[in-house]
């Protein structure tokens, strides 16, 4: 009686053992777009048997989000957006330092974006302008083909572009008029701009999506997500602006104080892996990858082959909260 007791108790232990292996799970919140994000998130379940839930919210939503979850922190990991809401973060005590497994394996010139690993980048970007070049037409406007361009009031109503207090990509931009003429031209080039924007929304890419399908005719945008846009059928062209521009390290953090700490490390040695990267390109994101072991889409724009600012990632992360808010009451509120 006492052996059959001890194989049961036995069997009892092993199946618990097992129950609690099967509950391994992890959160991470995604700034690219959702399919990239949930693409991760099921083939990392497929390999180590840990569930991942995942969210998908623009790079300044999560800033925000981890600033409001500060005492209480949900998530363990923040996967992807532009680098410069990262570095705010990390520079807030939001994030903590990591250096992956992996990183010798990773592009020097991208892999560290602020310095001391407090941000992981895992993806390059090339900022620009989609244009839907057969509603220009219809209207008799030429296409543009620099950021000056685009403040020419024939375009009035029709530029659309996020808001950089929610937007990663909407930051790039306004970094970007900052690198390119100084603080307080780039605000002046930012309230040229204001009078011929339809709208500002929420995420990156939703400009582009307008675009496509022709409700406004210009839009500032990630140009790997125009090639997409092409691939799907929509009638818009990539354009680099000729006076140069900005690009994106897409960032990684691991979330400080995260209720998983060794399966989010885990996870993010996983994440700078060849075989995370490449999965990207199977989803239509043709961002660069910075593993130098991962295949690089053919579609994707080599940064060499564009003319781009000197786009200083420490001086966004030091000075990003403070033209955000210039921004804000300098530009925002005035009319259109
Ligand atoms: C798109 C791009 C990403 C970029 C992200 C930023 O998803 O494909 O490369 O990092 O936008 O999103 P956000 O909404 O913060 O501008």
């Amino acid at each position: 009686m006492k052996k059959i007791l001890g194989i049961a108790l036995t069997v009892m232990l092993i199946a618990g053992v097992s129950a609690v292996a099967q509950q391994k799970e992890l959160t991470f919140y995604g700034s690219a777009e959702p399919r990239c994000v949930e693409v991760l998130a099921k083939t990392y379940e497929k390999v180590s048997g840990v569930k991942v839930n995942w969210i998908r919210m623009s790079s300044g939503e999560t800033l925000a989000r981890l600033r409001a979850e500060k005492k209480n922190p949900l998530a363990d990991v923040w996967w992807g957006g532009t680098t410069d809401p990262h570095s705010i973060a990390a520079l807030e005590g939001l994030t903590e330092n990591y250096r992956p497994a992996l990183w010798q394996e990773m592009d020097s010139r991208f892999r560290d974006p602020i310095g001391d690993w407090q941000v992981l980048g895992i993806y390059v970007g090339v900022l620009g302008i989609s244009a839907n070049e057969g509603l220009l037409k219809e209207m008799g406007l030429p296409t543009p083909t620099g950021w000056d361009d685009l403040t020419d009031p024939r375009y009035k109503g029709l530029v659309g572009v996020a808001n950089p207090n929610t937007s990663g990509t909407a930051l790039t931009t306004l970094a970007t008029q900052i690198f390119l003429r100084g603080e307080d031209e780039g605000i002046e080039y930012m309230k040229r701009l204001h009078k011929n924007i339809s709208n500002y929304t929420k995420s990156g890419v939703a400009p582009g999506i307008l675009c496509g399908r022709g409700e406004i005719a210009i839009a500032i945008v990630f140009l790997h997500d125009v090639i997409y846009q092409i691939e799907e059928g929509y009638p818009v062209t990539a354009i680099a602006p000729k006076e140069g521009t900005g690009y994106e390290i897409g960032g990684l953090n691991l979330v400080k104080g995260a209720p998983h700490p060794e399966l989010a490390k885990k996870f993010i040695d996983w994440l700078v892996s060849a075989e995370a990267q490449e999965t990207q390109a199977k989803v239509g994101a043709y961002q660069l990858p910075t593993n130098t072991k991962a295949k690089v889409p053919a579609v994707s724009i080599p940064i060499d082959s564009v003319k781009t600012v000197d786009y200083d990632f420490k001086w966004v992360a030091e000075n990003g909260v403070h033209i955000m808010d210039r921004w804000t009451r300098e530009v925002f509120t005035l009319p259109r």
